[in-house]
């Protein structure tokens, strides 16, 4: 494993965990395309300075975010319901109070979350470099750029747009390798009373919940309260508010602005005494969770092996870019899992990534279900239990990963 230093302190990373020889997480592909699949070495490093988990290398952002961007945030409901949540919180919040103010968002994508901003006819503007889901923003009514964000576009929104309000991202910060790049950028483009709002998978969640699949070339960082506090510190920014959010099997919201701008809610105290008591600064949890993704590993393939044996057809729920990491970590391809079902038009009638199993509609899942199907969209498991009853009622069994491998 190579040793990588920390993208916020500069310091040598600790190795903690090598995943082998990974695909892109979304690259979902037909055959005539296997032999040019782009694949990378994938393994995480822990800084015990600043407590960021991250991956020690990560494929350029014009390779995982393009106009044939595999992921549409509105393919789930909930997540719908979640962002007009997440807007109405905003909205009703003190830091709107100013008249007229101007939202910025970080990663839009078919602007699940700008259209309840845009529809109210606030000044908004979404950035998102993938360009058939930036058009799919644009048609739903939110003015968006395709551009990647950076120091570069922050300098000239400000130009075009003036001083923003507040900064908002979700699922797109832990994306950024040159994340020192966009907090500098959101720190010119800002009103010296405005607030960055973004919320990511949360580390304490991928530790207890062993959810290693979080971990994929799009995600370079697993970030906690304690590493985004270290990392917006060097720009004079702090913590004003935490929130935990039950998605993407466990999130947390950061609310963050200009040091001594707004009082600082408990729920910062709180929540940072809470990640040292259960050691998201300390090395050694880190180690432990290595351990355990270890034995989920072997624990799945000899649970796929087992029902193979039996003569049990298997299929995979959810062609997550989650379920990259698996399949190419454990080494399960077709001979293990039949097909994978999944409701998002551009991924059917392709293959998984590395391990080339093939993608259908759900009509193949519903028409000819497996006897065993593996969640690997287990962060929408109410949303797909609630669907699935049939599934159930003849005969058919989850699989799950998290937080131990287990037939439910
Ligand atoms: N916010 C949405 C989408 C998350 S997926 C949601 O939570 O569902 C991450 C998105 O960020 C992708 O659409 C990707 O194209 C976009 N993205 C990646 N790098 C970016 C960058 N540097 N600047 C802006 N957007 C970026
Ligand atoms: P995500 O875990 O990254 O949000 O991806 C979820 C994937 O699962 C996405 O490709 C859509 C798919 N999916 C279904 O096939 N059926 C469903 O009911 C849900 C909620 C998602």
């Amino acid at each position: 494993m190579m040793n990588r230093r920390c993208r916020i302190t500069g310091d040598v990373v600790t190795n903690v965990l090598d995943f082998g020889r990974q695909p892109l997480g979304n690259g979902f592909l037909l055959p005539n395309n296997y032999k040019d699949e782009y694949f990378y070495q994938m393994s995480i490093g822990f800084c015990e300075q600043s407590f960021m988990m991250q991956l020690n290398e990560q494929p350029s952002p014009e390779k995982m975010f393009h106009e044939d961007y595999a992921f549409y945030s509105s393919t789930s409901r909930y997540m719908g319901d979640h962002f007009e949540e997440f807007a109405n919180y905003l909205l009703q919040s003190e830091y709107l109070s100013n008249k007229d103010p101007f939202v910025v968002e970080l990663g839009c994508n078919d602007g699940i979350f700008l259209k309840h901003i845009a529809s109210k006819n606030i000044n908004h503007l979404g950035i998102e470099p993938s360009l058939n889901v930036a058009t799919s923003a644009n048609l739903n009514g939110v003015e968006t750029i395709s551009e990647f964000f950076g120091i570069d576009l922050a300098r000239k929104i400000l130009k075009k747009y003036g001083q923003v309000d507040a900064f908002i991202a979700a699922n797109v910060m832990c994306h950024i390798s040159d994340i020192n790049g966009v907090v500098k950028g959101i720190s010119e483009l800002i009103k010296p009373e405005g607030v960055i709002i973004f919320e990511d998978p949360y580390l304490g969640d991928v530790i207890r919940k062993t959810s290693y699949d979080q971990i994929y070339d799009e995600h370079v960082f697993i970030f906690s309260g304690l590493s985004i506090q270290a990392l917006f510190s060097n720009y004079g920014f702090e913590l004003i508010d935490l929130l935990p959010q039950s998605t993407h099997g466990g999130s947390m919201r950061y609310v963050l602005a200009k040091k001594g701008v707004y009082l600082v809610k408990d729920s910062v105290s709180n929540i940072l005494r809470e990640e040292h008591n259960i050691g998201l600064d300390n090395i050694d949890t880190i180690r432990k969770f290595s351990e355990k993704v270890q034995k989920s590993k072997k624990d799945l393939v000899e649970l796929l092996s087992f029902l193979k044996k039996q003569g049990k057809r298997v299929a995979g729920y959810g062609a997550t870019s989650k379920s990259t990491t698996i399949l190419n970590y454990c080494g399960i391809g077709p001979e293990l899992i039949e097909y994978i079902s999944d409701s998002t038009p551009i991924k059917q009638g392709k293959f998984s990534p590395g391990m080339h199993i093939p993608i259908y509609s759900h009509d193949k899942f519903v028409d000819n279900p497996p006897d065993y199907a593996v969640l690997f969209a287990w962060n929408h498991a109410k949303e797909i239990m609630e669907k699935e009853t049939n599934f159930i009622a003849n005969g058919g069994k989850w699989i799950t990963h998290v937080p131990e491998v287990k037939i439910l």
